[in-house]
């Protein structure tokens, strides 16, 4: 009966598994911040992708993890560079087995680690991130991820006009069908250092990403950011991270009626994943509890590094 009556229920086609794909590796890398998760190989990525098709996971989303960054972080645009590669070889593999999104941004790819282009020297603290100069990066990266084969591109960056800016450079280059997922709210959280080991991205000088990312004290905020991004032409939006963040969630949910994500992120999960190595809690109670609370809170979707552990452990469905 409490299976009949359960309001809230996962399901593996809910899930986003964020992958990492890394130039010039010859087998996959561990991430130590982050146990089970890999920097791919470009084959292992493409294994990998064909098993999570299998498993009836919904999407995947590319990070890419250049051999050499720059100043503009130009491999993020590159045709050859290595997002673009793999995202080819995704779809080579999978075909429309499921969504193939592409994470959008530069940090991976800057020199200086920071999301956008910078308008001085890096480290220097007169020197901010050039929203406008940084839009037009973010467009060319748009359309060579979609030259590629992207079904949906994802801007991380936080740059007001960010929406726009890709979906005008997208339709002038046909790709009229490719969908936005914008990270609409994204907070200045403590919760992503393991993604930025699993990336190789640290801010040059120290310095942090207040300048674009919001502040966790703010609610309201981040419907200002969805309701600039919607005008703008985004198809879903993304609240991140998840947990500490589940009523921005409801907020959201409660505005707007186009599709919702949510990013579990990478401190989030490496939180589960050391308390459950020490014995402390249940990995796969806490795990399914927390996937859960996060739909329940108004996420259509969720991006996840548990999303292979669900489809393999609980199966396509929560109940
Ligand atoms: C930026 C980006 C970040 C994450 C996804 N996209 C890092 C950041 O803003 O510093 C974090 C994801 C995670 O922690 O799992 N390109």
């Amino acid at each position: 009966m409490r299976r009949l009556v359960a309001e809230t229920t996962v399901h593996a086609s809910d899930l986003v598994a964020p992958l990492f794909v890394r130039e010039g590796i010859g087998e996959p890398q561990p991430i130590a911040s982050l146990p089970g998760v890999v920097q791919h190989t470009r084959d292992s990525l493409r294994a990998e992708v064909a098993d999570l098709a299998g498993l009836g996971i919904g999407a995947v989303i590319l990070f890419g993890v250049p051999a050499a960054k720059d100043a503009t972080g130009s491999g993020a645009f590159d045709p050859a560079g290595i997002a673009q590669l793999a995202i080819a070889d995704v779809r080579a593999e999978v075909g429309d087995a499921l969504v193939v999104m592409a994470d959008l941004c530069v940090d991976e790819y800057t020199d200086h680690g920071h999301c956008g282009i910078l308008d001085g020297p890096p480290g220097d603290p007169a020197t901010s991130v050039d929203n406008d100069a940084t839009l037009d990066v973010y467009a060319r990266i748009a359309v060579a991820q979609a030259d590629a084969g992207a079904d949906v591109v994802a801007p991380s960056g936080m740059m007001d006009g960010q929406v726009a800016a890709i979906r005008g450079a997208l339709d002038g280059a046909g790709h009229t069908s490719t969908a936005i997922l914008a990270y609409s709210a994204k907070y200045a959280s403590g919760q992503y250092g393991p993604f930025r080991d699993a990336v190789d991205c640290a801010i040059v000088g120290g310095g942090d990403r207040t300048a674009y990312q919001q502040d966790w004290a703010n609610t309201r905020e981040a419907l200002v950011e969805v309701r600039a991004d919607l005008e703008q032409g985004a198809d879903m939006v993304m609240v991140k991270p998840a947990l500490a963040y589940l009523d921005v969630i409801a907020a959201v949910r409660a505005e707007v009626d186009v599709p919702l994500a949510a990013y579990h992120v990478s401190g989030e999960y490496a939180m589960l994943q050391a308390a459950a190595a020490n014995g402390w809690i249940d990995h796969d109670v806490v795990a399914l509890e927390h996937l859960t609370a996060i739909r329940r809170a108004g996420a259509d979707l969720v991006l996840t590094y548990l999303a292979r552990w669900f489809a393999e452990t609980v199966g396509r469905s929560s109940r």
